[in-house]
């Protein structure tokens, strides 16, 4: 790597600082140094510092700190060599081939090279052979399959003839055995002959991280089989370790080309090439197998958690839960999937081309988390009537949870699917039933798609839930519990819908106003015209529903009460999803705020822990 050195110093003389992150920070000059607001962390005034004379940036608030390099790996999540690459394309100049150590390595042509070169040579033939008249077939297929031709000229797609690329390639002066590296060509082992791989069939170029290609997908262009032949491995194309399309759609997703920044996985070379044709450029595809570590690992350098596509119908479901019980082990803060299920016997080529693209679009908009995944995958075809299954149950959800390798991430899936599976254990009856029927709810989705008869529903308390209404009923009459509640009522967020606007008057009121009877808040509340949701509240309903709510009963009981509701319909539901994404956002962005947040609902959910274990 030395060889290097001068040419990331050419870099740095070359590109000021500010030039590089000018684009992604709004910077103003302050003397010899610019500021703007830090990339790296949330802030409301500049604290993050840079200086073209120092050629560093520093940031005050987060201690991000660095030099060119630096900041494109820090900001577009790269690592070392692409972040050069990137630089040096800025100015139009080329990184230096690595050199191999010419002390102990041998003299020799590098394989590598004339590997890429071969395939490349091919890969351009095929393309040319597809416009020949020979090709007329394989052409007039692509347009009923609905493919424009900018858009086989993008993806490079090609016709393999009957014979005729040895040939070629030979004239070009490639070696047969080249060529037999390559996986191009066969050789039967006996009669000592070579024969074309890819015969009659649909070829479609794949590529490597760097757009080299690197083998090939061939279809059949009728009936028969194998569908897909695809290359074999070689010393540059191992299959689990690629991605088809990873070198449009990555970048596609750092400049934020398409509706999502997130990689989208779907199934197979045609649903990546209809994907990208209908605009959502950031789609990829495993090569015709389930997905592999290596490939979350490529999928995770995306800037948003990737979203895997299924098909609604159960192979689909299967794969789903196989994609998601093998990221377990691998799953880390800030590090997850999501998944979207297609309408079931669907896939997104099929979709787009009945001209389904706003569904799918919506669709990709709200993946499911992978928690919620689990869960489905847990309860599938599972009772839990007898003590014997609910015992089982435990249990396997136990064994599933120690497969998730990372302690913290482990921690908050364990509090969460066990408060799902405690709501479900419980008796029903109360006001517990609404939630646990959800649990059985097939997702729909409006016509003209079929549905997707797959997914439960995502368990989250109902806006308007009744358990809001008592939670704030009770506040209303006992404002000095306000105090003491202040930050759970900051949990209720948006969910507590119409009443969301009441909720924020409760705590500014109580901010302003520290110590203040009910009759006194009720009165500014009616001022700032909250008095119809008022009387919705504070009705002999509720009290049914919550003696300790009432005006009457002591502080000590409206507070036990309160908590109580808290805990069984708000915080079981929310309390570890939030945990859990504050701990992604710890990572990310790791400020005093964030942090403050984390600890809090940390202590919250070993709280209810306490409590659980009291009871
Ligand atoms: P599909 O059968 O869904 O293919 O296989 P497709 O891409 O949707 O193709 P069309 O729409 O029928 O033309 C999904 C993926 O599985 C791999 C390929 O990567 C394919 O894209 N596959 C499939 C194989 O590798 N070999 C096969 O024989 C079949
Ligand atoms: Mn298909």
């Amino acid at each position: 790597m030395s060889d290097l050195a001068p040419f990331l110093q050419t870099l740095r003389d070359r590109l000021t600082i500010t030039e590089v992150i000018r684009p992604h920070v709004k910077l103003a000059r302050k003397g010899r140094e610019y500021t703007g607001l830090c990339p790296f962390h949330k802030e409301k005034s500049p604290s993050f510092t840079v200086s073209d004379e120092k050629g560093f940036y520093h940031c005050f608030g987060c201690g991000a700190h660095g030099d060119i390099f630096d900041f494109v790996m820090q900001k577009q999540n790269m690592p070392f060599m692409e972040a050069v690459e990137l630089l040096a394309n800025l100015l139009g100049l080329e990184v230096p081939k690595r050199q191999l150590d010419s002390s102990s390595a041998p003299a020799q042509p590098k394989p590598d090279a004339s590997l890429y070169e071969v395939m490349e040579t091919a890969c351009r033939w095929f393309q040319h052979q597809l416009t020949l008249a020979q090709g007329a077939s394989a052409r007039a297929y692509f347009e009923q399959r609905g493919l424009l031709a900018e858009t086989i000229s993008h993806f490079r797609l090609g016709y393999a003839p009957e014979r005729g690329l040895q040939e070629a390639l030979q004239k070009q002066g490639f070696s047969e055995d080249l060529m037999v590296q390559a996986g191009l060509v066969g050789r039967a082992e006996e009669r000592n002959a070579t024969y074309d791989r890819f015969r009659c069939r649909l070829m479609f170029p794949i590529w490597d991280g760097k757009g080299r290609v690197i083998a090939f997908g061939g279809r059949i262009l009728k009936e028969g089989e194998p569908k897909y032949l695809n290359s074999p491995d070689t010393p540059t194309f191992i299959k689990g370790k690629t991605l088809y399309a990873y070198h449009l759609a990555l970048p596609a997703a750092r400049q934020k080309e398409s509706f999502t920044d997130a990689l989208i996985v779907v199934e197979g070379y045609m649903d990546v090439i209809a994907m990208h044709q209908g605009g959502f450029k950031t789609a990829v595809a495993p090569l015709g197998t389930a997905l592999t570590h290596e490939q979350m690992a490529l999928l995770w350098r995306g800037t948003e958690d990737p979203i895997l596509c299924f098909d609604g119908d159960t192979a689909g479901a299967r794969a789903a839960h196989r994609a998601a019980e093998k990221a377990l082990g691998i799953l880390k803060v800030g590090q997850t999937l999501r998944f979207c299920f297609l309408p079931s016997g669907e896939d997104p080529d099929s979709l787009l081309r009945a001209g389904h693209r706003d569904e799918l679009h919506s669709l990709l908009r709200k993946p499911q988390p992978l928690v919620d995944v689990l869960w489905s995958i847990f309860i599938q075809g599972r009772l839990f009537s007898t003590p014997e299954q609910k015992a089982m149950a435990r249990r396997d959800l136990g064994y599933l949870m120690k497969e998730i390798a990372d302690p913290d991430v482990r921690h908050f899936y364990r509090e969460e699917l066990n408060s799902r599976l405690q709501a479900l254990l419980e008796p029903k009856g109360r006001d517990q039933s609404r939630s646990t029927q959800n649990y059985d709810q097939w997702r729909r989705y409006p016509t003209p798609l079929k549905s997707a008869p797959l997914m439960v529903s995502r368990v989250s308390p109902q806006k308007n839930h009744l358990g809001h209404k008592i939670l704030l009923a009770t506040l209303i009459n006992h404002p000095t519990l306000i105090e003491d509640t202040a930050e759970s009522l900051m949990l209720l967020g948006e969910s507590s819908g119409d009443y969301d606007e009441l909720r924020q008057a409760i705590l500014s009121i109580a901010a302003e106003a520290p110590v203040i009877s009910a009759e006194e808040l009720k009165d500014l509340l009616t001022q700032r015209g909250f008095a119809s949701l008022l009387a919705e509240l504070l009705t002999p309903q509720i009290y049914s529903h919550a003696p300790f709510a009432k005006e009457t009963v002591s502080k000590a009981e409206a507070l036990a009460g309160w908590k109580e509701v808290w805990h069984t319909t708000i915080a079981r539901h929310h309390l570890a999803a939030e945990t859990f994404r504050t701990a992604a956002a710890v990572r990310d962005q790791f400020d005093e705020q964030t942090w403050e947040r984390f600890k809090f609902l940390k202590n919250q959910v070993v709280f209810k822990r306490d409590e659980k274990k009291g009871v």
